[in-house]
């Protein structure tokens, strides 16, 4: 109910804070050097509130704990609890120890979830970030990171660029291209789309070079082709995601990329080439298979007969 929401955007601006101050002091030592060596610097970090989760089990509970009782701050996702063998419940804990905190906002710019990546590599690192788990303040596929602070850039813009990840779109953003939105790694829902739709029904693809961003990609596009958007795909050469290309190339070379951005229909038909490749009737009927669903989707009826007919000559 509202009272609880209200109390549990409170303890978010508090837990943003707390993280700040601790990526500010001498436990952030580790996380300032990381965050460092991505390139990030002091404007983009207060922008994007980054911060910190210190090694502790207690840190950010005993910051809060004078703030609300034992029964919201579980609601806050901002804790875990360890089960007793009865079933009962024992002491909530800090969930988030030894991370990078990115906050998640609401598009009034509330922060409403974590986002929280590990500072290890290898092996031992475990989950590369973990997020906060579903409250009522936060569902998974109902929110557009950085739709907040993108939302002006759309308009004017008159298209938005979707990336993956956090880092991608932080990345970007700050390198001044403002259109900027991620999935945040998961599949995009009905409900993304229908947030996206309120701002334009344009939108620019610019998932992962690797596996999982084309799979991402291809459900992404089906999504938004039925729900009546235009769509782009940029790709990006020697298998860089949009933030080292854009760190390593430079704004004007990913600008380019974005500018020569595909149709998805020449996306498409040329991702059918490389699973199917080979001249063969039998690679043919299969690259067509992969298509005619792709070539169905499109509801108007002009770009679904070309798309057909560039398919069949390809
Ligand atoms: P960096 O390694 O920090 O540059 O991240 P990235 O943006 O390159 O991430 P990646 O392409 O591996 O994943 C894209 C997005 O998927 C991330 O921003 C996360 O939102 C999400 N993601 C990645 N790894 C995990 C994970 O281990 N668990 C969960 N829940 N989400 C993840
Ligand atoms: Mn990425
Ligand atoms: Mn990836
Ligand atoms: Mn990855
Ligand atoms: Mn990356």
């Amino acid at each position: 109910e509202a009272r609880l929401r209200r109390k549990l955007l409170d303890l978010h601006e508090a837990a943003t804070s707390f993280y700040e101050e601790q990526l500010r002091g001498p436990e952030g030592a580790i996380a300032r050097e990381y965050l460092a060596g991505r390139g990030l610097d002091q404007k983009g970090l207060e922008k994007f509130r980054i911060g910190y989760s210190p090694d502790s089990f207690n840190a950010l509970r005993d910051r809060l704990s004078s703030m609300a009782d034992a029964e919201t701050l579980r609601a806050s996702g901002l804790f875990s609890q360890k089960e007793h063998e009865d079933g009962t419940l024992g002491h909530v804990y800090d969930r988030f120890r030894k991370r990078v905190m990115f906050p998640i906002c609401n598009e009034s710019g509330r922060v409403i979830a974590f986002t929280a990546r590990t500072l290890e590599t290898g092996d031992k690192a475990g989950a590369k970030y973990i997020n906060s788990p579903e409250t009522p303040l936060y569902t998974k596929g109902q929110v557009l990171f950085n739709l907040d602070k993108a939302r002006t850039a759309i308009r004017q813009t008159e298209f938005a660029l979707l990336v993956e990840g956090q880092m991608d779109c932080i990345s970007v953003f700050l390198r001044g291209i403002q259109n900027v939105i991620a999935t945040s790694g998961t599949a995009f829902t009905e409900h993304q789309v229908n947030l996206l739709r309120r701002h334009t029904s344009n939108v620019a693809v610019n998932f992962d070079p690797d596996a999982a961003g084309a799979n991402a990609a291809e459900k992404s596009i089906s999504l938004l082709t039925e729900e009546g958007f235009t769509i782009k795909i940029v790709t990006l050469e020697d298998g860089l995601d949009p933030d080292r290309f854009i760190r390593e190339r430079g704004v004007e070379a990913y600008v380019a990329a974005i500018r020569g951005a595909r149709r998805q229909s020449d996306y498409l038909i040329e991702r059918a080439r490389q699973m199917f490749p080979g001249a063969t009737g039998d690679q043919k009927v299969k690259a067509m298979n992969y298509l005619l669903p792709h070539i169905k989707r499109i509801p108007e009826a002009l770009a679904r007969g070309q798309f057909a007919h560039d398919a069949a000559q390809k």
